[in-house]
């Protein structure tokens, strides 16, 4: 493993493999064990896009590994200029250890990862969100100690995030579901490739998705970059949404998840989004200690 550029890269083993340093990493936060393997090692941050969690817990997780971490917003730099990817990628090599890049176009972090010479983690692209996923599956594993028979049923757009829960989803031996409208599926390679294990459900029926499930998840009906269609989504979205009655069709315990940020009222209800809230963030925190784990694995000597 050089990079992280998407799940459908990993292997079974090396996604395990990942969870279990993550678990160790939040023990060892948690009872105060240093654990500088990055000692003087640096990790460029590039945002083209916003961010709360991904921007904090890389740079906290650095931290906590004994390196440092620099943030850069394509709002001042020459990249969002227009300077090539090709020729950025190669700079960036010589003075950073690692790049942690959230941007638009899933080619432009493979195009990086192609002309740098240094480890490339995709903080988010329209078509996948790799770190977040890895956080998941840490949360979900924590709570149901297994991911052999356990149901994930995710409610709304076939978004980035839907394309990494069912990669990584069905990659360690989940059953997965996806409730969608027609319009908006998730990529159709990832739902060729996922039909092929036999553990994949694809539907328009939010109820058929979420029934027996373990963990039901949703994110936002509207993308970052996908501002401008909110009123056309709202109608095509309309009742793609966790709420009460929804909850009925899952297991009693199962577990709510979502990426964040919320908008309580669309794809989720207040009052089932509280209820989950210890889940939800604590799924949140997990993005340091997952995030941690996957710089250790691709930056470490
Ligand atoms: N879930 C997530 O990636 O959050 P941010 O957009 O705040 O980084
Ligand atoms: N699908 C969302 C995820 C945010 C973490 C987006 O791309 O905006």
């Amino acid at each position: 493993m050089n990079h992280l550029l998407k799940l459908g890269d990993l292997t079974e083993k090396e996604i395990l493999s990942i969870l279990n340093l993550a678990d160790q990493l939040k023990y060892e936060k948690k009872h105060n064990i240093e654990h500088h393997h990055l000692k003087g090692k640096t990790l460029g941050m590039i945002f083209a896009k916003s961010s709360t969690r991904t921007r904090v817990s890389f740079e906290v997780g650095m931290y906590d590994l004994g390196g440092s971490a620099l943030f850069l917003s394509n709002a001042n730099t020459q990249l969002g200029r227009g300077e090539p990817v090709e020729d950025t990628a190669r700079v960036l090599s010589r003075y950073l250890d690692g790049i942690m890049i959230r941007t638009f176009d899933q080619e432009e972090v493979e195009t990086f990862a192609k002309y740098g010479s240094i480890p490339i983690i995709n903080g988010l692209t329209d078509y996948a969100h790799p770190c977040q996923v890895l956080a998941d599956l840490m949360t979900i594993r924590e709570v149901k100690n297994t991911f052999k028979g356990i149901k994930m049923a995710f409610i709304g757009d076939g978004n980035n995030m839907a394309n990494s829960l069912i990669v990584g989803g069905i990659k360690v031996g989940m059953e997965v579901a996806v409730a969608c409208p027609d319009s908006y599926k998730p990529d159709p390679d990832i739902v060729k490739w996922a039909s092929e294990s036999g553990r994949f459900t694809l539907t328009n029926d939010i109820f058929e998705a979420a029934k027996d499930a373990d963990v039901l998840y949703t994110d936002v009906w509207a993308s970052m970059g996908e501002e401008d269609e909110i009123e056309v989504r709202k109608k095509a979205f309309a009742g793609y949404q966790i709420n009460k009655e929804l909850m009925t069709a899952a297991k009693p315990d199962a577990m709510v998840l979502h990426c964040l940020p919320a908008h309580r009222g669309e794809e989720i209800t207040a009052d089932v989004f509280e209820a989950h809230a210890d889940e939800i963030f604590e799924e949140a925190e997990n993005r340091l200690h997952a995030q941690k784990a996957v710089m250790v694995k691709l930056m470490k000597d």
